[in-house]
């Protein structure tokens, strides 16, 4: 394989992505500190350990800056600021306040992401966002978190991954709340969060503006993947439609244009807008093979891997052209900006992590120089983290993290991508030191 030297084009900011669960540990009343309670990790791990965050802010904030980003994705969590209904916690909030004014002073731009996974469980017992309530509970959490973090904050994802959070916790029951096979859950809560988006996006502008923002920025984090059919055959193509379409068209469509495709329901929503996205945050991990098959419990779908296919640690393909067929397939549909606001693999050894960034961003560049509006790409993750079901042992970090001493080191990879970051290209030097 031979690699050549390119530039980063010139507008497109690098950072890095992290999310409170991950990161923070804590004793938190949410669903992720409770499924650990259930021994449901993977490998035993627990939420309330994740890297101690909460506790090294100072220190954290330094790692970013270590690396040179010029930007940093985290997210607040909910349990932590609104730990019972309708009582927001001061103490709670000034967390984040202070995390967020050290970002800015070391120039770091902050984009914060109010929901990521986590529930408090007032509101997991309570139906979470299956009930219809979930959608005033989201914009009043929301409301709150602006209203204190508004005058610091222009950038807001209001939801990651509605989809990944669906299909894990209702269909595939593998996340709380656990459930299998729930369709009903599944699209009554599909609903309601991309309700939940659509009305937050019109609150945080109006409440950016009277704080004075010129150029708030508000939109949803979406896992997006690609599904290549296994063959010709018309049940292959049928179910890679079918799954397209109820895995991630009908909140794309939804939590952009206001648009309810079936079986969605609006709920009685009517668009006002052209659109409901000031970026499109792609989270771009993988891709599927789709073999059609006669079992509606797979949507018609086997999941295949591409043969021969190189693999991470979890065994998902990486596909590097992956990112930029998703990017101009959303670009073209949309026409809105969009920020890579995922990207990375689960490498514990540092094996090809490098690799993965020089391809990733390889051909996110050719895909800026061909006249897709990408503004942001935040590296998946900063640090080793609590990796959901699979636990602390799914290393993504930039840092590695030693859960026991929560110290954290910089890997190769991580120093290469330091480098891009610093100098806006991978130079021959870079290539010779570490792609060699
Ligand atoms: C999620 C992250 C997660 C990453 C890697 C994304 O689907 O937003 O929370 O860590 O994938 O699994």
């Amino acid at each position: 394989m031979s690699y050549t030297p390119f530039k980063i084009p010139k507008n497109l900011l690098l950072g890095s992505a992290t999310a409170a669960t991950h990161i923070e540990g804590g004793e938190q009343e949410h669903n992720w500190y409770r499924w650990s309670e259930l021994g449901n990790i993977k490998d035993g791990s627990h939420s309330k350990v994740a890297c101690d965050h909460i506790n090294r802010i100072e220190s954290d904030v330094d790692l970013i800056k270590g690396i040179n980003n010029e930007t940093y994705r985290l997210g607040v969590e909910w349990s932590r600021i609104e730990p019972e209904e309708g009582k927001f916690s001061e103490e709670g909030i000034a967390i984040y306040r202070k995390e967020i004014k050290l970002l800015l002073a070391n120039n770091i731009k902050p984009l914060v992401t109010l929901w990521h996974f986590s529930n408090p469980l007032w509101m997991e017992d309570d139906g979470a966002w299956v009930s219809p309530k979930s959608v005033q509970r989201f914009l009043s959490f929301s409301k709150y978190v602006v209203d204190q973090l508004g005058d610091l904050v222009e950038d807001w994802i209001t939801l990651n991954e509605p989809n990944v959070y669906l299909t894990f916790g209702y269909f595939e029951g593998i996340w709380p709340p656990g459930n299998k096979g729930d369709l009903k859950g599944y699209f009554a809560a599909a609903k309601h969060f991309a309700l939940a988006h659509l009305h937050a996006y019109e609150q945080i502008h109006e409440q950016l503006k009277s704080k004075g923002c010129k150029d708030p920025k508000v939109g949803v984090a979406h896992h997006l993947r690609i599904f290549d059919p296994a063959n010709g055959s018309w049940l292959s193509k049928m179910a890679v439609n079918l799954i397209s379409r109820l895995f991630q068209n009908i909140f794309l469509e939804s939590m952009t244009k206001g648009k309810f495709l079936f079986p969605l329901r609006s709920g009685g929503f009517k668009a006002t807008r052209a659109h409901y996205a000031d970026f499109i945050g792609i989270n771009y991990y993988s891709r599927d093979i789709i073999k059609g098959v006669l079992n509606p419990a797979t949507l018609f779908g086997d999941r295949l891997l591409k043969e021969n296919a190189p693999l991470n640690d979890l065994d998902w393909e990486i596909y590097p052209e992956g990112l930029y067929r998703i990017c101009k397939q959303v670009y073209d549909k949309y026409q809105r900006p969009i920020f890579i606001t995922e990207n990375g693999t689960c490498d514990a050894a540092d094996n090809f992590r490098t690799k993965f960034i020089y391809d990733h961003l390889k051909v996110l560049s050719k895909a800026i120089n061909d006249g897709i509006d990408i503004q942001r790409y935040y590296h998946w993750t900063l640090l080793d983290n609590f990796e959901w079901a699979e636990g602390n042992s799914a290393r993504f970090g930039l840092y590695h993290n030693n859960f026991e001493t929560q110290e954290r080191t910089l890997r190769k990879s991580g120093e290469f991508y330091a480098n891009i970051c610093e100098e806006r290209l991978v130079s021959a030097r870079m290539i010779e030191a570490f792609l060699k």
